[in-house]
Parts: structure tokens; sequence; C-alpha cells
């Protein structure tokens, strides 16, 4: 299985409603590492190199418009499926559809405002890790306690 690392943001409307140790506790209540973290502002250029798959779609602009309306936390976040793993604690895109028990299930009730970002495959988390983190500044996963949270095989 493979060991993998996907970016993720607490989106502005995350860090407006004060979610973000909520919401970083259940990343890490489920085991996943942080390897990278930070604080910071989207720009409407960062926005569009993160988001260039929807910047001809026509809820782009209103997009644009929220990542950049307030900070971002970002995060890479490393584990077993890491990548798979946060799309599913994350919950579906329109939050009034997520299920209970998901990040946006539990907390969001919009489609736009859906407080949480996770890359959707591996060439995207490479991608987008490549955006918001210089290599310096991603460490190595704590070691101690892998052996009580994953098997050899499941984290190679
Ligand atoms: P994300 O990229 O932020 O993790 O979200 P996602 O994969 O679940 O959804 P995606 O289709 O990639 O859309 C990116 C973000 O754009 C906003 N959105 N608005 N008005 C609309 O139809 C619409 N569709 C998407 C959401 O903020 C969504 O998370
Ligand atoms: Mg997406």
């Amino acid at each position: 299985m493979a060991l993998e690392r996907t970016l993720i943001l607490v989106k502005p409307d995350g860090v407006e409603r004060r979610l973000v140790g909520t919401i970083i506790g259940r990343i890490e209540s489920k085991g996943l590492s942080l390897v990278g973290l930070k604080m910071l502002q989207v720009t409407p250029e960062l926005s569009q190199q993160h988001y260039a798959e929807h910047v001809e779609k026509p809820f782009y602009p209103e997009l644009e418009a929220f990542i950049t309306s307030g900070p971002v936390v970002a995060m890479v976040v490393e584990g077993p499926e890491a990548i798979s793993v946060m799309r599913t604690l994350m919950g579906s895109t329109n939050a009034r559809q997520s299920a209970p028990g998901t990040i946006r299930g539990d907390f969001g009730s919009s489609r736009q405002m859906n407080l949480i970002h996770g890359s959707d495959g591996p060439e995207s988390a490479v991608r987008e890790i490549g955006i918001y983190f210089t290599p310096a500044e991603i460490v190595a996963a704590p070691q101690l306690l892998a052996s009580v949270l994953w098997a050899a095989d499941e984290a190679s």
C-alpha cells in the first residue's frame, strides 16, 4: 500500500469559523501525519494556478472570490493512501449532501463554502504540494507511533 502525501487547505470559511483546530484534530485522530503547515493569504494568481482545471468554468469567479476572501491554513498530510483517506474524511463537494461524520457533512451547508480542500489524485497532490510548499518546508513524519498505527506492509 502506498504511503502518500496530499495537499489540504482549511478554506477561508473554516478559518473564519474557528474550525482550524477541529479539522486538524480530525486529521490527527485518524492517524495521518502533518508534515507541512502554514497560514497564508491566497492571491488571485495563486488561485488560478491551484484551480487551473476550473478557471474556465462558470463558477470560477465566485470560487476565486471565496478562496481569496481571507487566510487559509495549508497542510501537507502524509499516511497510507492519504489522498483517498482525506477525501473520505472531507466528504463530498456539496456539504449539504456530505455524509454525517465527514468534515463537510458535520460542519458545512454549502457547495462552495465547504471548509476544506484535498488533492483528488496522486498527480494533483504532487502539483499542489509544489504550489504551496518548498521541499525545505516539509519535514519527516514522526515515527514513534507508526508501529501501532499501521502494519509495515501498509506504510511502505
Ligand atoms: P476541492 O478541490 O476544493 O477539494 O473541492 P472538490 O474537489 O470537492 O470540488 P471541485 O469540483 O474540485 O471544486 C472546487 C471547489 O469549487 C467550489 N465549487 N463551486 N458553484 C459550483 O458549482 C461549485 N462547484 C465547485 C467548491 O468550493 C469546491 O470545493
Ligand atoms: Mg477538487
